[in-house]
């Protein structure tokens, strides 16, 4: 079976039809660039164009980089234009897509219920931290492979700052930070995390994934198992399918 995934992000909008049964994408996946400012009406538009790219016409599953809840109201839009803050964005994609059936869910919990499934996560049980470093920092935890939604750790304060602002991706190419150094900030603050929730393994996803020997051996005296997500920077698309499917 297939649904199209599309996974909304700071800098990029990017979508496919996803195998639901591999657990991967059935077709190359096609990117539009976020529109900057990203107000509802402008990522509604490049998500049509990422839809249409394939004539898709079945259902869709959304992510959204800021809270969902109830499954279609936004809360909060930390990497995108404030106005989505109280959008119903269910009602705006499913209009601006003639219709279709659509879900939306946070983006990291989207790529963690992926990777919990078919990536570095299967078959794990306890507490799993998956976080996603991009723009921001998004956070997906999980107990027993049951997920907690909209956990927003990427918000927790580290030295007095949004841990996102000294920790994400962009906080180290804006910097122009040594993976060195960027690896000692992404250690404080996943020894931050690691005395919340004392989790048995952490999973690192978002783009930073692929370049995990960058920076993974620079990080040290964190208890809990520390891994590259499997599925990489695929993870949001495929989640976002995986939570259409279960008919949210
Ligand atoms: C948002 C999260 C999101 C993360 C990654 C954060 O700024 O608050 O909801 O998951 O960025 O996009």
């Amino acid at each position: 079976m297939q649904i199209f995934g599309v996974d909304i992000g700071g800098s990029g909008i990017k979508g496919a039809p996803v195998d639901l049964d591999k657990g991967d994408l059935a077709e190359e996946r096609f990117k539009v660039l976020t529109p900057h400012p990203a107000t509802p009406d402008r990522v509604a538009d490049g998500v049509r164009e990422v839809v249409e790219h394939y004539g898709w016409s079945g259902p869709v599953g959304l992510t959204f980089p800021g809270v969902v809840t109830g499954g279609s109201t936004i809360r909060t839009a930390a990497n995108v234009d404030k106005s989505w803050i109280d959008t119903n964005a269910r009602t705006l994609f499913g209009d601006r897509l003639g219709g279709l059936p659509v879900t939306v869910v946070n983006d990291a919990d989207a790529a963690g219920v992926a990777e919990m499934n078919f990536g570095a996560g299967q078959g794990r049980k306890g507490t799993v931290v998956l976080l996603t470093f991009g723009t921001g920092i998004g956070s997906a935890l999980f107990v027993d492979g049951v997920l907690v939604p909209n956990t927003e750790l990427g918000h927790l304060e580290l030295h007095g700052h949004d841990a996102e602002k000294r920790a994400s991706s962009k906080a180290r190419e804006d910097g122009d930070l040594t993976w060195e150094h960027w690896a000692h900030r992404v250690q404080k603050y996943l020894a931050h995390v690691e005395m919340l929730f004392s989790p048995e393994l952490f999973i690192i996803g978002g783009g930073v994934s692929r370049k995990a020997q960058k920076f993974l051996p620079h990080i040290e005296g964190i208890k809990a198992e520390i891994v590259p997500a499997q599925l990489q920077n695929n993870a949001g698309i495929v989640g976002a399918a995986m939570h259409a499917a279960q008919g949210h």
